[in-house]
């Protein structure tokens, strides 16, 4: 099968689970993830694609069904994630991939797909595009994503560079795990330790490369 048809096939069964705002969310991320392949990973532009339409797989699960998978898997849930039910779909869609579309079970997919929700220290540029478009595609309208969004195009403009353009990723996803976090402290919740990591990591990466400049 030609690789658009292959494509094709996937986002129709990938609408058919999911419900209408769902779904378009989701062929929304595809678009804005494939506009950021096209400047970081062109030549993963296939599977940035395929990965941005797998991230939801099991958004629409409850949580009783959620942790129904992590026990199915033997995965103990503990007290943090437990009290973080949003957090859950990336991990069971990450689990699920394999079993329900293992045509795609590639480990770049998988963990594009686990990490996309809390992010991670050990980002690869392909985790970091998924997180990114799942954010800031265009019909997420609340206010951080706004911010997100205008942070990272109209900064990414008045890039030149290939290394410019990397920075400018590291310190777009400093800056939406510091709304992240911010947004979670407000409400008093729990904040995932993978996200403090993730944020942390990518603090570092930004000051290594400015001292590296000087
Ligand atoms: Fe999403």
């Amino acid at each position: 099968m030609e690789e658009q048809d292959k494509l094709s096939e996937l986002r129709n069964a990938i609408c058919a689970r999911l419900g209408e705002y769902r779904a378009k969310h989701v062929l929304s991320t595809e678009e804005e993830a494939a506009k950021l392949a096209a400047v970081y990973l062109p030549e993963k532009t296939e599977k940035v694609r395929i990965s941005a339409l797998l991230h939801d797989i099991t958004k629409e699960y409850d949580a009783k069904r959620q942790l129904q998978i992590f026990s199915e898997f033997g995965i103990i849930v503990d007290n943090v994630m437990l009290a973080s039910p949003k957090v859950f779909h990336a991990k069971t869609a990450a689990l699920l991939i394999p079993r329900e579309f293992p045509e795609y079970a590639d480990p770049e997919i998988v963990s594009a797909v686990y990490k996309h929700t809390t992010g991670c220290a050990d980002m690869s540029v392909m985790d970091m595009l998924i997180y990114l478009a799942d954010y800031i595609e265009p019909t997420r309208k609340f206010a951080d994503c706004q911010v997100l969004r205008s942070y990272f195009w109209d900064g990414l403009a008045k890039t030149q560079t290939e290394p410019e353009k990397l920075l400018h990723l590291y310190r777009t996803m400093v800056l939406s795990f510091d709304l992240t976090i911010k947004n979670l402290m407000e409400e008093q919740s729990v904040i995932a330790p993978d996200t403090i990591a993730a944020r942390n990591a990518f603090v570092l990466k930004c000051k290594n490369i400015s001292e590296e400049g000087k």
